[in-house]
Protein backbone atom coordinates (compact mmCIF):
# COMPACT_ATOMS: atom_id res chain seq x y z
CA UNK A 1 0.00 0.00 0.00
CA UNK A 2 1.52 3.42 -1.14
CA UNK A 3 2.01 6.25 1.30
CA UNK A 4 -0.66 8.54 2.25
CA UNK A 5 -0.37 11.66 0.68
CA UNK A 6 -0.63 15.12 2.33
CA UNK A 7 -1.17 18.42 0.70
CA UNK A 8 1.28 21.06 1.30
CA UNK A 9 0.53 24.97 0.76
CA UNK A 10 2.79 27.86 0.49
CA UNK A 11 2.42 31.02 1.18
CA UNK A 12 5.83 33.21 -0.19
CA UNK A 13 8.27 32.13 -2.69
CA UNK A 14 11.32 33.96 -1.87
CA UNK A 15 14.44 32.95 -0.29
CA UNK A 16 12.60 30.93 2.46
CA UNK A 17 9.77 29.76 0.28
CA UNK A 18 12.22 28.37 -2.31
CA UNK A 19 14.06 26.82 0.72
CA UNK A 20 10.74 25.03 1.99
CA UNK A 21 9.64 23.66 -0.78
CA UNK A 22 13.45 21.98 -1.84
CA UNK A 23 12.27 20.39 1.87
CA UNK A 24 9.23 19.01 0.58
CA UNK A 25 10.73 18.13 -2.98
CA UNK A 26 13.63 15.83 -1.22
CA UNK A 27 12.37 15.07 2.20
CA UNK A 28 10.67 11.55 1.34
CA UNK A 29 13.64 10.02 -0.67
CA UNK A 30 16.00 11.02 2.44
CA UNK A 31 13.62 10.14 5.55
CA UNK A 32 11.66 6.88 6.16
CA UNK A 33 7.67 9.33 6.52
CA UNK A 34 4.67 7.77 7.35
CA UNK A 35 3.28 9.88 4.40
CA UNK A 36 4.55 11.83 1.52
CA UNK A 37 4.01 15.48 0.81
CA UNK A 38 2.30 16.45 -2.01
CA UNK A 39 2.88 19.91 -3.53
CA UNK A 40 -0.40 21.65 -3.65
CA UNK A 41 -0.72 25.33 -4.00
CA UNK A 42 1.66 28.17 -3.89
CA UNK A 43 0.88 31.07 -2.88
CA UNK A 44 2.51 34.64 -3.92
CA UNK A 45 1.58 38.01 -4.14
CA UNK A 46 0.47 38.35 -7.94
CA UNK A 47 -1.16 35.44 -9.63
CA UNK A 48 1.69 36.11 -12.21
CA UNK A 49 4.68 35.40 -9.24
CA UNK A 50 2.60 32.52 -8.17
CA UNK A 51 1.80 30.52 -11.17
CA UNK A 52 5.76 30.91 -12.07
CA UNK A 53 6.87 30.18 -8.61
CA UNK A 54 4.63 27.30 -8.53
CA UNK A 55 5.74 25.60 -11.80
CA UNK A 56 9.31 26.70 -10.92
CA UNK A 57 9.16 24.55 -8.06
CA UNK A 58 7.18 22.02 -8.39
CA UNK A 59 3.64 23.06 -7.11
CA UNK A 60 0.36 21.82 -9.16
CA UNK A 61 -0.60 25.01 -9.14
CA UNK A 62 -0.37 29.03 -7.94
CA UNK A 63 -2.84 31.00 -6.35
CA UNK A 64 -2.40 35.14 -5.51
CA UNK A 65 -4.64 34.61 -2.69
CA UNK A 66 -3.81 32.85 0.55
CA UNK A 67 -7.37 32.65 2.07
CA UNK A 68 -8.49 30.15 -1.42
CA UNK A 69 -5.06 28.37 -0.04
CA UNK A 70 -5.77 28.13 3.17
CA UNK A 71 -9.34 27.05 2.90
CA UNK A 72 -8.75 24.44 -0.35
CA UNK A 73 -9.35 20.46 1.22
CA UNK A 74 -6.19 19.81 -0.85
CA UNK A 75 -4.27 21.85 1.57
CA UNK A 76 -3.72 19.83 5.17
CA UNK A 77 0.22 21.67 6.15
CA UNK A 78 0.35 25.07 5.39
CA UNK A 79 3.83 26.73 5.44
CA UNK A 80 4.02 30.49 6.15
CA UNK A 81 7.45 31.86 4.30
CA UNK A 82 5.65 35.05 3.70
CA UNK A 83 6.41 38.70 5.10
CA UNK A 84 6.02 38.54 9.06
CA UNK A 85 3.30 41.20 9.39
CA UNK A 86 1.10 38.45 7.53
CA UNK A 87 2.30 35.64 10.04
CA UNK A 88 -0.49 36.11 12.32
CA UNK A 89 -3.72 36.13 9.91
CA UNK A 90 -2.59 33.27 7.84
CA UNK A 91 -1.83 31.19 10.82
CA UNK A 92 -5.21 32.21 12.60
CA UNK A 93 -6.93 31.69 9.22
CA UNK A 94 -5.03 27.62 9.15
CA UNK A 95 -5.80 27.36 12.99
CA UNK A 96 -9.51 27.96 12.28
CA UNK A 97 -9.45 25.05 9.64
CA UNK A 98 -7.92 22.95 11.72
CA UNK A 99 -4.56 22.63 9.46
CA UNK A 100 -1.69 22.04 10.15
CA UNK A 101 0.33 25.60 10.58
CA UNK A 102 4.64 25.32 9.52
CA UNK A 103 5.29 28.75 10.10
CA UNK A 104 8.37 30.77 9.67
CA UNK A 105 10.64 33.05 12.56
CA UNK A 106 9.80 35.48 13.98
CA UNK A 107 6.55 33.87 15.06
CA UNK A 108 4.70 37.47 14.60
CA UNK A 109 5.49 40.81 15.02
CA UNK A 110 4.12 41.29 18.40
CA UNK A 111 4.90 38.88 21.67
CA UNK A 112 0.49 39.56 22.22
CA UNK A 113 -0.23 38.29 18.45
CA UNK A 114 2.26 35.60 18.97
CA UNK A 115 0.06 34.79 22.36
CA UNK A 116 -2.71 34.97 20.50
CA UNK A 117 -1.68 32.42 17.67
CA UNK A 118 -0.49 30.38 20.29
CA UNK A 119 -3.87 30.32 21.96
CA UNK A 120 -5.68 29.25 19.32
CA UNK A 121 -3.45 26.37 17.79
CA UNK A 122 -3.67 24.99 21.49
CA UNK A 123 -7.04 25.44 21.60
CA UNK A 124 -8.09 23.77 17.81
CA UNK A 125 -5.50 21.38 19.11
CA UNK A 126 -3.87 21.58 15.64
CA UNK A 127 0.05 21.11 14.99
CA UNK A 128 2.27 23.93 14.88
CA UNK A 129 5.96 23.94 14.13
CA UNK A 130 7.87 27.35 13.67
CA UNK A 131 11.25 27.53 11.48
CA UNK A 132 14.20 27.80 13.81
CA UNK A 133 16.27 25.83 11.48
CA UNK A 134 19.44 26.02 12.89
CA UNK A 135 18.40 23.71 16.21
CA UNK A 136 18.03 21.23 13.88
CA UNK A 137 21.89 20.52 13.63
CA UNK A 138 23.10 17.43 14.68
CA UNK A 139 26.04 19.13 16.11
CA UNK A 140 23.50 21.22 17.96
CA UNK A 141 21.82 18.60 18.85
CA UNK A 142 24.93 16.79 20.27
CA UNK A 143 25.84 20.31 22.20
CA UNK A 144 22.40 19.70 24.21
CA UNK A 145 22.88 16.09 24.40
CA UNK A 146 26.46 17.33 26.65
CA UNK A 147 25.04 19.77 28.43
CA UNK A 148 22.54 17.76 29.81
CA UNK A 149 24.82 14.80 30.54
CA UNK A 150 26.77 16.72 32.91
CA UNK A 151 29.88 16.63 30.85
CA UNK A 152 30.70 19.77 31.09
CA UNK A 153 29.35 20.16 34.53
CA UNK A 154 27.06 23.29 35.88
CA UNK A 155 26.29 25.83 33.04
CA UNK A 156 27.79 28.92 33.88
CA UNK A 157 27.90 31.32 31.16
CA UNK A 158 26.60 31.75 27.85
CA UNK A 159 27.73 34.59 25.06
CA UNK A 160 26.18 34.12 21.87
CA UNK A 161 25.58 36.21 18.85
CA UNK A 162 23.64 36.37 15.34
CA UNK A 163 25.78 38.38 12.84
CA UNK A 164 25.45 38.73 9.50
CA UNK A 165 26.20 41.73 6.74
CA UNK A 166 23.49 41.98 4.73
CA UNK A 167 22.51 45.67 6.25
CA UNK A 168 26.07 46.89 6.80
CA UNK A 169 25.52 48.88 3.58
CA UNK A 170 23.81 52.62 4.59
CA UNK A 171 22.23 51.76 0.65
CA UNK A 172 21.20 48.52 2.07
CA UNK A 173 17.37 49.26 1.54
CA UNK A 174 14.36 48.98 3.43
CA UNK A 175 11.79 45.71 3.12
CA UNK A 176 9.76 43.94 5.31
CA UNK A 177 12.65 43.82 7.88
CA UNK A 178 13.12 47.13 8.64
CA UNK A 179 8.78 47.43 9.33
CA UNK A 180 8.72 49.47 12.48
CA UNK A 181 6.00 46.70 13.57
CA UNK A 182 8.06 43.66 14.21
CA UNK A 183 11.18 44.28 12.00
CA UNK A 184 14.85 45.00 13.20
CA UNK A 185 18.08 42.91 13.65
CA UNK A 186 17.01 41.56 16.88
CA UNK A 187 13.58 39.92 15.51
CA UNK A 188 15.45 39.13 12.68
CA UNK A 189 18.26 37.17 13.28
CA UNK A 190 18.26 37.75 17.24
CA UNK A 191 15.20 35.63 16.95
CA UNK A 192 17.61 32.51 16.49
CA UNK A 193 20.31 32.89 18.70
CA UNK A 194 17.26 33.48 21.41
CA UNK A 195 16.12 30.40 20.73
CA UNK A 196 19.30 28.92 20.50
CA UNK A 197 19.91 29.71 24.09
CA UNK A 198 16.57 28.67 25.22
CA UNK A 199 17.41 25.22 23.52
CA UNK A 200 20.87 24.65 24.97
CA UNK A 201 20.52 26.88 28.19
CA UNK A 202 16.88 27.42 29.47
CA UNK A 203 14.43 29.86 29.79
CA UNK A 204 16.26 33.58 30.00
CA UNK A 205 14.95 35.42 33.64
CA UNK A 206 15.95 39.20 32.76
CA UNK A 207 17.73 40.88 30.13
CA UNK A 208 19.75 44.31 29.85
CA UNK A 209 19.47 45.62 26.08
CA UNK A 210 21.12 48.08 23.75
CA UNK A 211 19.42 48.70 20.90
CA UNK A 212 21.22 50.69 18.43
CA UNK A 213 20.00 52.27 14.59
CA UNK A 214 23.89 52.63 12.90
CA UNK A 215 22.17 54.34 9.68
CA UNK A 216 19.23 56.70 10.36
CA UNK A 217 17.96 56.64 6.95
CA UNK A 218 17.96 54.02 4.11
CA UNK A 219 16.48 53.64 0.73
CA UNK A 220 13.02 53.25 0.27
CA UNK A 221 13.47 50.44 -2.64
CA UNK A 222 16.63 48.60 -4.09
CA UNK A 223 18.31 51.02 -6.19
CA UNK A 224 16.01 54.18 -5.31
CA UNK A 225 17.79 57.66 -4.46
CA UNK A 226 14.84 58.69 -1.93
CA UNK A 227 15.59 57.61 1.53
CA UNK A 228 13.30 56.97 4.45
CA UNK A 229 14.22 57.11 8.06
CA UNK A 230 14.94 53.74 10.30
CA UNK A 231 13.04 52.93 13.33
CA UNK A 232 14.58 49.54 14.23
CA UNK A 233 17.73 48.54 15.41
CA UNK A 234 20.70 47.55 13.37
CA UNK A 235 21.99 46.01 16.11
CA UNK A 236 21.32 44.85 20.18
CA UNK A 237 23.94 43.92 22.76
CA UNK A 238 21.67 42.43 25.66
CA UNK A 239 23.27 41.07 29.06
CA UNK A 240 20.95 37.75 29.97
CA UNK A 241 20.47 35.99 33.31
CA UNK A 242 18.94 32.61 32.96
CA UNK A 243 16.56 30.57 35.45
CA UNK A 244 19.11 28.85 35.82
CA UNK A 245 21.47 31.33 37.36
CA UNK A 246 24.18 31.01 34.24
CA UNK A 247 24.84 34.20 32.93
CA UNK A 248 25.91 36.07 29.64
CA UNK A 249 25.07 38.03 26.80
CA UNK A 250 23.61 38.12 23.10
CA UNK A 251 24.08 40.14 20.52
CA UNK A 252 21.79 40.52 17.15
CA UNK A 253 23.71 42.13 14.36
CA UNK A 254 22.57 42.68 10.16
CA UNK A 255 26.01 45.10 10.00
CA UNK A 256 28.29 43.15 11.20
CA UNK A 257 31.12 43.68 8.19
CA UNK A 258 32.75 40.80 7.62
CA UNK A 259 30.14 38.18 8.74
CA UNK A 260 28.27 36.17 6.76
CA UNK A 261 26.59 33.66 9.09
CA UNK A 262 27.87 34.10 12.26
CA UNK A 263 25.49 32.62 14.27
CA UNK A 264 27.97 31.41 17.09
CA UNK A 265 28.06 30.42 20.85
CA UNK A 266 30.29 30.23 23.52
CA UNK A 267 28.77 28.11 26.39
CA UNK A 268 31.15 27.89 29.77
CA UNK A 269 30.77 25.08 32.28
CA UNK A 270 32.52 24.05 35.84
CA UNK A 271 33.83 21.25 33.99
CA UNK A 272 34.28 22.22 30.57
CA UNK A 273 33.24 24.75 27.46
CA UNK A 274 31.77 23.95 23.98
CA UNK A 275 31.66 26.47 20.97
CA UNK A 276 29.73 26.19 17.74
CA UNK A 277 29.89 29.04 14.69
CA UNK A 278 27.33 28.19 11.64
CA UNK A 279 29.84 29.36 9.87
CA UNK A 280 31.69 25.96 10.12
CA UNK A 281 28.50 24.32 11.35
CA UNK A 282 29.69 21.08 10.97
CA UNK A 283 32.28 21.04 13.62
CA UNK A 284 31.50 21.20 17.67
CA UNK A 285 34.31 22.28 20.04
CA UNK A 286 34.38 20.42 23.30
CA UNK A 287 37.07 22.01 25.51
CA UNK A 288 38.37 19.73 28.51
CA UNK A 289 40.84 20.43 30.80
CA UNK A 290 43.86 17.61 31.16
CA UNK A 291 47.12 18.45 32.81
CA UNK A 292 49.24 19.78 30.04
CA UNK A 293 46.70 18.83 27.17
CA UNK A 294 43.65 21.59 28.12
CA UNK A 295 42.01 22.92 25.30
CA UNK A 296 39.22 22.75 22.53
CA UNK A 297 38.72 18.82 21.02
CA UNK A 298 36.88 19.59 17.06
CA UNK A 299 33.62 16.89 16.66
CA UNK A 300 33.85 16.57 12.90
CA UNK A 301 29.63 15.97 11.88
CA UNK A 302 29.15 12.28 11.16
CA UNK A 303 26.71 9.23 11.05
CA UNK A 304 27.28 8.84 14.44
CA UNK A 305 25.01 12.66 14.97
CA UNK A 306 21.56 11.59 13.53
CA UNK A 307 20.32 12.20 11.41
CA UNK A 308 23.31 13.22 9.70
CA UNK A 309 23.48 9.48 8.07
CA UNK A 310 19.95 10.09 6.39
CA UNK A 311 21.95 12.00 3.99
CA UNK A 312 25.14 10.80 3.92
CA UNK A 313 27.15 7.37 5.40
CA UNK A 314 30.47 9.19 5.50
CA UNK A 315 31.71 11.40 8.44
CA UNK A 316 33.23 14.43 7.31
CA UNK A 317 31.41 15.06 4.14
CA UNK A 318 29.01 18.10 5.60
CA UNK A 319 25.57 18.67 5.96
CA UNK A 320 24.50 22.70 4.58
CA UNK A 321 22.26 25.33 5.60
CA UNK A 322 19.32 23.56 3.13
CA UNK A 323 19.45 19.94 4.66
CA UNK A 324 18.40 21.90 8.32
CA UNK A 325 15.50 22.18 6.60
CA UNK A 326 14.38 18.79 5.02
CA UNK A 327 15.66 17.60 8.84
CA UNK A 328 12.66 20.23 10.24
CA UNK A 329 10.19 19.32 7.81
CA UNK A 330 10.80 15.34 8.21
CA UNK A 331 9.88 16.36 11.88
CA UNK A 332 7.47 18.52 10.90
CA UNK A 333 5.67 15.40 8.78
CA UNK A 334 6.26 13.04 10.98
CA UNK A 335 4.23 15.40 14.21
CA UNK A 336 1.48 16.12 11.43
CA UNK A 337 1.00 12.23 11.21
CA UNK A 338 0.68 12.04 14.61
CA UNK A 339 4.36 11.37 15.88
CA UNK A 340 6.04 13.25 19.20
CA UNK A 341 6.39 17.09 17.86
CA UNK A 342 9.89 18.18 18.74
CA UNK A 343 8.71 21.64 18.42
CA UNK A 344 10.13 24.70 18.53
CA UNK A 345 6.25 24.76 18.31
CA UNK A 346 4.09 28.34 18.48
CA UNK A 347 4.14 28.35 22.33
CA UNK A 348 8.09 28.37 22.44
CA UNK A 349 8.10 31.12 19.40
CA UNK A 350 6.04 33.08 21.52
CA UNK A 351 8.58 32.64 24.31
CA UNK A 352 11.53 33.82 22.31
CA UNK A 353 9.28 36.80 20.80
CA UNK A 354 8.57 38.02 24.56
CA UNK A 355 12.56 37.33 25.22
CA UNK A 356 13.08 39.80 22.46
CA UNK A 357 10.34 42.47 23.84
CA UNK A 358 11.70 42.08 27.03
CA UNK A 359 15.21 43.56 25.52
CA UNK A 360 13.51 46.13 23.62
CA UNK A 361 11.35 47.32 26.79
CA UNK A 362 14.90 47.74 28.38
CA UNK A 363 16.15 49.36 25.89
CA UNK A 364 13.90 52.18 25.89
CA UNK A 365 13.85 52.07 29.85
CA UNK A 366 18.00 51.71 29.95
CA UNK A 367 17.55 49.28 32.85
CA UNK A 368 17.12 45.48 33.31
CA UNK A 369 13.53 43.78 32.48
CA UNK A 370 12.70 40.64 34.20
CA UNK A 371 10.31 38.22 32.38
N1 LIG B 1 14.58 30.29 9.11
C1 LIG B 1 15.46 30.99 8.44
O1 LIG B 1 16.65 30.69 8.44
C2 LIG B 1 14.97 32.18 7.65
C3 LIG B 1 15.79 32.80 6.70
C4 LIG B 1 15.27 33.85 5.93
C5 LIG B 1 13.97 34.29 6.15
N2 LIG B 1 13.22 33.69 7.12
C6 LIG B 1 11.82 34.14 7.36
O2 LIG B 1 11.04 33.77 6.22
C7 LIG B 1 10.05 34.77 5.96
C8 LIG B 1 10.23 35.26 4.53
O3 LIG B 1 11.52 35.78 4.38
P1 LIG B 1 12.27 35.73 2.95
O4 LIG B 1 13.68 36.06 3.20
O5 LIG B 1 11.93 34.48 2.22
O6 LIG B 1 11.55 36.97 2.23
P2 LIG B 1 11.40 37.21 0.67
O7 LIG B 1 11.11 38.66 0.52
O8 LIG B 1 12.55 36.61 -0.08
O9 LIG B 1 10.10 36.36 0.28
C9 LIG B 1 8.81 36.71 0.73
C10 LIG B 1 7.82 36.20 -0.30
O10 LIG B 1 6.49 36.46 0.15
C11 LIG B 1 5.75 36.97 -0.93
N3 LIG B 1 4.58 37.72 -0.49
C12 LIG B 1 4.50 39.04 -0.14
N4 LIG B 1 3.22 39.35 0.11
C13 LIG B 1 2.47 38.24 -0.08
C14 LIG B 1 1.09 37.94 0.01
N5 LIG B 1 0.18 38.87 0.37
N6 LIG B 1 0.66 36.68 -0.27
C15 LIG B 1 1.55 35.72 -0.62
N7 LIG B 1 2.88 35.95 -0.73
C16 LIG B 1 3.33 37.19 -0.47
C17 LIG B 1 6.76 37.83 -1.70
O11 LIG B 1 6.34 38.13 -3.02
C18 LIG B 1 7.97 36.89 -1.66
O12 LIG B 1 7.94 35.93 -2.70
C19 LIG B 1 10.27 35.87 7.01
O13 LIG B 1 9.36 35.67 8.06
C20 LIG B 1 11.69 35.65 7.48
O14 LIG B 1 11.91 36.06 8.81
C21 LIG B 1 13.68 32.63 7.84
Amino acid sequence: MGKQDTGIGLVGAGFMGRCHANAFRSVAGLFDLPLQPRLAILADASDDLAEKSAAALGFARGTSDWRALVSDPEVEIVAITAPNALHAPIALAAIAVGKTVYCEKPLSTTAESALAMTLAAEAAGVTTLVGFNFLRNPMIRLAREIIAGGEIGEITGFRGRHAENYMASPDAPHSFRTDPAGGGALADIGSHIVSMARYLVGPIAEVQADCRTIFPTRPVAPGSAERAPVEVDDMTHALVRFETGAAGSIEANWAATARHMDLSWEISGTKGALAFSQERMNELLLWSDRPGRSGYTRIDSGPAHPPYGAFCPAPGHHLGFNDLKVIEVAELLAAHAGGDNPGPDFREAYEVQRVIEAMQRSDRARGWVTL
